[in-house]
């Protein structure tokens, strides 16, 4: 067993493959519905917004797939990321178990999301595409998708919910230095914004909102496709790369990991951690895997398994995962990342199939992780990536109840330093702690139109 504080790959043992878990599911995923008919959609009906080699991805059943040279290229900049044995904070907690956490917050955009920006830029570049449209909603994929676009060249639009545009206009001027031109959604420059907009003139906005304004972008211009940072089959499989340095990590480091912790927003960051330990577990491996949301958005906890679009107009394909309902706009909460109605389908049949287990928490004892962590092992954590850390610290709280020494993995999403009106509000006694009445989860739940049949 190590006694480093980092474990650190050189870019020559960066993984040239990425990992694709659909072939070693326990059933198969279900297929996404088309919005219109309820019938399977095919790769031609996702090409107006996709190009041809992100759609054979999300429907790919190879268990690798080739990283190109110029992602790899790009990739270098910052990876393979450290990962780093969190000595002080063990100690702070006098726990036996042994800390570690994957640290993506040293990608120039600070958080794990370039992994996927810089592939999807890439395979839009060369399809001829000369515009990306996103949503965003703490600024994170944003900022990632404007530095993976400068890199290849591309324009991006932006739709940033309104409520994060305004507590973080930091993101919003990283993503103009980038060269992204960026608005408050919901806007005007869409059908389904101004629609949104007169219906409910106060609302903060949502990131199924701001994604059915990204996706009319690109559906409407000839020139412009469209990029999800997280959720989708393909974004999985571009992050498998955080889990598969992790496990060259651990090995190097002697250690065989116990539990696996992580945040779940759309649930790429946790994904790309444990997807390429799952085939472990279904052999029999007794690894634990805990997904981990906030109580203000509880998707896997409160929501329901069943075929929900990912967008709130209702443009995207139906997909089986948990979901609170398209119609969900949850409260404005610091851990803007976290504010998404469903989550990933492959994500979510590992769930259901009780692989990987999910549990929430309200902002403030997440805050006092944060704060914790920041004053343990230095780094100012992002509010989602604190989620990840209030499970890690009380795992190994749980540790120290028990005596077990074990090895706790702890995904460490991106760096808060762009988060500070958050902190504020957290030392200044301001934040609130809100569980969504389950009244309301019900409503939206219900308003989830019955397909197939
Ligand atoms: C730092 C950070 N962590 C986690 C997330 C959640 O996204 P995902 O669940 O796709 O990893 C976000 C989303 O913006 C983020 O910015």
């Amino acid at each position: 067993m190590t006694d480093s504080y980092k474990i650190i790959l050189s870019e020559k043992e960066m993984p040239q493959q990425w990992y694709n878990v659909q072939p070693d599911l326990p059933r198969p995923l279900p297929p996404y519905l088309h919005p219109g008919t309820g019938k399977p959609i095919t790769p031609e009906d996702m090409l107006p917004i996709f190009p041809m080699e992100l759609v054979k991805q999300e429907m790919s059943q190879d268990r690798w797939i080739d990283i190109p040279d110029e992602v790899l290229d790009i990739y270098r900049l910052w990876r393979p990321s450290p990962l780093h044995r969190a000595v002080r904070l063990e100690k702070f907690l006098k726990t036996p178990a042994r800390i570690y956490y994957k640290n993506e917050s040293v990608s120039p955009a600070g958080s794990h999301k370039p992994n996927t920006a810089v592939p999807q830029a890439y395979y839009n570049k060369v399809a001829g595409v000369t515009r990306l449209a996103t949503e965003t909603g703490a600024g994170q994929w944003g900022s990632a998708l404007s530095f993976a676009c400068q890199a290849f060249g591309l324009a991006c639009t932006v739709y940033m919910v309104k409520v994060s545009f305004y507590q973080k206009p930091y993101r919003r001027s990283m993503m103009q230095i980038w060269g992204s031109e960026v608005f408050p959604s919901p806007t005007d420059r869409t059908e389904a914004g101004k629609a949104f907009a007169a219906k409910y003139p106060d609302s903060p906005g949502s990131l199924g909102m701001a994604i059915s304004e990204a996706v009319e972008d690109a559906v409407k211009h000839e020139d412009t496709k469209y990029a999800l940072g997280s959720v989708l089959n393909h974004v999985l499989v571009h992050q498998s790369i955080v889990g598969l340095e992790t496990k060259k990590q651990l090995q190097l480091a002697g250690e065989k990991p116990d539990v696996l912790v992580g945040c779940v927003g759309g649930g790429s960051n946790f994904a790309g951690l444990v997807f390429p330990f799952v085939p472990d577990k279904l052999k029999g491996d007794p690894i634990r895997f805990v997904a981990v949301e906030p109580t203000s958005c509880p998707t896997f906890t409160k929501g329901a398994y069943t075929y929900d679009f990912g967008d709130t107009a209702g443009l995207t394909p139906m997909m089986l995962m948990y979901t609170l309902g398209h119609s969900f706009v949850p409260p404005g909460i610091h851990a803007g990342g976290l504010r998404y109605h469903g989550d990933a389908p492959l994500l979510s049949l590992l769930v259901h199939e009780k692989v990987i287990e999910a549990r929430a928490y309200p902002q403030n004892p997440v805050f006092e992780a944060a704060i914790t962590f920041a004053r343990t092992e230095g780094i100012i954590p992002a509010p989602e990536t604190s989620h990840a850390l209030r499970a890690g610290i009380d795992e190994a709280l749980k540790c120290k109840e028990t005596g077990e020494a074990k090895c706790i993995v702890i995904g460490f999403s991106g760096h808060g330093f762009l988060d500070m009106a958050a902190y504020d509000a957290f030392i200044g006694g301001k934040l609130e702690d809100f569980e969504y009445p389950d009244s309301m989860i019900q409503e939206a739940i219900c308003a989830i139109p019955k397909f197939p049949g």
